[in-house]
């Protein structure tokens, strides 16, 4: 009897020692019933209990009896059990043990390792005396290995509080202690053969190895696939896969079933991986190692030739390399001489690299369509004029080519024939809608190249590009310096282009007292600045052979005097045609070097202060981009009263210069 209480006493101990080490000191069954259970409970109580499973263990609650005042929603007393802060019950009234098991018990359950909350709240109305409730508590372990999230890739095993996982032979667990992967990761050296794990017979699946295969210096792996090959693939793609890396190189991915080529891995070491995925049943493959001598390939460098030519070469051997067109060697010999090493590369080794043109240096007001292009070989630039004033004289396309020049189609260079960009010519931007004698008022921009100079004599000129003005010799003799005046049809206006001279040169031939050769050119001691009311007129194109103004009707301009007025504020223009024959009787020699023009009714005439302005043709309005305005005539001299029914104008004839103008524009 004695022993029996030891042996029992010691069983207990037994017991609460295993349980409170399994439960680490926390309760794992016990009671809890309201206060005053069975006799009644009290008015205004609140009182909470909190239970926690330990990890791996769920913790669940059984009400024996509930015996509460029964109020609308609980709202008197009522007894409330929630899991953090997720209500499970909340109950009043009174529910027998059988009503308690079917409704209430199967939902009053935590999560594994989780809490349950019991919150008993009275009011202070009871009339009635009632029990309250009773519940018991317990603790059980989960079995992880039936719970759905839990994935052990082989073999689960549950104990209390816990989980573990285990592979079959030939695998290892995973650091994540669930995965179990292929034991293959291997060092080899010399030669051999090399099988997937698992095999005979389908490979082991969830496959990393990663086999290093090594030879002595101076030998390379020859690696050959014999007999069956089967890696998992599906519509072509790999599933599992076989990789042969070297320190440059990588072969595959391999798979499917058709045995890859003989491999020379021109590498004394090589990495072969082989992955598998989760599942499949194919038979892998042989893969035969052995080392051979090493060689070289005939690759050098990118971008160059060797010589002599062969698939492979020899440790030791020497070839001569050089850059293939348009690559060059840094240093800028033409080839330099490598030899193949005992590790299979060439030594020494130069880079080859394009040629590049650089950006080219552009002249005045001339861009590049792109802003920042590329400048290697063949690449291709544009070029462009910046204002719509200018238009583009040369080549725009170029091709930069292996000896470092941009090149057009043409083959010309850009460095020996640099395009320009030359002012657009005889062209307006308003369309003519005539007093110089008997002229009308011009509008801004309809005669934009017409110039006008005031001090110390009036007379005008025209300008012929972006530097130059043409005029009368006779408005510009004696004077060092002048300023002229564009952009403006009234004389007076504030908004103008001033012009200051930087050279006059009065035509060599220029005779006073018959006005023969009476043409100047005037160069500016700056660049004009273009726009719609400041354009050059264009030159005639060469010497006509028969009358100058090519029977056609030309528009005469200028400052000068008009039937009211001296001096007109306003730039006038008039309509004239050439008259071949008779013209003014003077004693003044009449030369080749002149024509006349005027109105038929003498209506229309240039007169004093017009002198050195230009006579274009066709007429004002009809010029178009393929017409344009060509100064045929310089305003030069005339009867004495202006606008003559018998006595027309001389004009300069312009065709007979064209020469002498270029070489001095050239000269100067
Ligand atoms: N020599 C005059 C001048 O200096 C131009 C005279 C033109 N006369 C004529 N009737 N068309 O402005």
């Amino acid at each position: 009897m004695q022993a029996d209480i030891v042996s029992s006493t010691m069983l207990i101990f037994c017991v609460c020692a295993l349980l409170v080490s399994v439960c680490q000191s926390l309760p794992i069954v016990g009671w809890i019933q309201s206060p005053g259970y069975p006799h009644g409970y009290g008015s205004d109580i609140s009182e909470t209990w909190k239970r926690c499973a330990p990890p791996g263990h769920v913790l669940s609650l059984r009400l024996l009896h509930l015996d509460l005042e029964e109020s609308y929603e609980c709202e008197n007393d009522v007894l409330k059990i929630s899991e953090d802060h997720n209500l499970l019950a909340n109950l009043c009234g009174r529910m027998t043990l059988e009503e308690l098991q079917s409704s209430v018990n199967p939902s009053l359950r935590s999560s594994s390792g989780g809490c349950l909350s019991l919150t008993f709240q009275s009011d202070y109305s009871n009339t009635e005396r009632h029990a309250g409730f009773k519940a018991f508590y317990t603790t059980q372990d989960v079995d992880e290995c039936w719970e759905n999230d839990v994935v052990c890739s082989h073999f689960c095993h549950n104990y209390i509080g816990g989980y573990s996982c285990s592979c079959k032979p030939g695998y290892y667990l995973d650091e994540d202690q669930h995965e179990c992967r292929a034991n293959c990761t291997e060092e080899r050296y010399g030669a051999g053969v090399l099988k997937p794990p698992g095999s005979p017979g389908p490979y082991f699946e969830n496959a990393d190895c990663l086999f290093s295969l090594s030879v002595d210096e101076g030998n390379q792996l020859e690696l050959k696939f014999t007999g069956v090959f089967d890696v998992e693939s599906r519509d072509g793609r790999c599933v599992d896969f076989l990789k042969i890396k070297t320190d440059t190189e990588t072969f595959g991915p391999f798979c499917g079933k058709n045995r890859p080529a003989d491999i020379l891995t021109a590498a004394q070491h090589v990495k072969v991986i082989f992955h598998s995925d989760l599942e499949g049943t194919n038979q892998g493959f042989s893969l035969e190692y052995k080392p051979k001598g090493m060689e070289c390939s005939g690759k050098v460098t990118p971008d160059s030739t060797v010589s002599p030519v062969r698939d492979r070469y020899q440790v030791g051997e020497t070839v001569t390399v050089r850059c293939v067109t348009g690559y060059v060697l840094i240093d800028s010999t033409e080839t330099f001489t490598s030899t193949c090493q005992l590790n299979g590369r060439w030594s020494p080794i130069y880079s080859c690299e394009p040629v590049n043109c650089g950006h080219p240096e552009l002249p005045d007001l001339m861009d590049l369509t792109e802003d920042n292009p590329q400048t290697l070989y063949e690449h291709t630039i544009s070029v462009k004029c910046s204002s719509e004033y200018y238009k583009l004289d040369g080549n725009a396309n170029f091709t930069c080519d292996a000896t470092g020049e941009w090149v057009a189609e043409n083959r010309q260079t850009f460095s020996q024939h640099t395009p320009q960009c030359v002012p657009v010519c005889g062209i307006t931007t308003e369309s003519a809608r005539k007093r110089i004698f008997g002229g009308e008022n011009a509008t801004l921009g309809q005669i934009p190249w017409q110039l006008l100079v005031k001090e110390p004599h009036r007379g005008g000129a025209s300008l012929i590009n972006d530097r130059w003005a043409i005029t009368a010799a006779h408005v510009v003799e004696n004077q060092r310096s002048l300023i002229f005046a564009g952009g403006m049809v009234n004389a007076r206006a504030k908004e103008k282009v001033e012009m200051q001279t930087e050279k006059i040169i009065i035509h060599p031939g220029y005779k006073k007292p018959n006005f023969d050769n009476d043409i100047a050119l005037v160069k500016m001691s700056s660049r004009v600045p273009l726009s719609e009311n400041l354009i050059p007129v264009c030159l005639p194109e060469k010497k006509t052979n028969g009358p100058t103004m090519e029977g056609k009707m030309g528009t005469v301009s200028g400052f000068g005097a008009t039937d009211k007025r001296i001096k007109s504020p306003f730039l006038q223009y008039g309509h004239v045609k050439e008259y071949p024959g008779f013209c003014f009787q003077s004693n003044l020699k009449v030369t080749d070097n002149m024509f006349c023009a005027g109105d038929a009714d003498g209506g229309v005439d240039s007169c004093k202060g017009d002198s050195g302005g230009p006579l274009v043709i066709p007429l004002l309005g009809f010029g178009s981009l393929n017409t344009p305005y060509r100064l045929k005539g310089i305003v030069s001299w005339g009867p004495p009263v202006c606008g003559n029914r018998d006595y027309k104008g001389y004009y300069t004839k312009v065709e007979n210069y064209l020469d002498w103008i270029r070489e001095m524009m050239e000269k100067n």
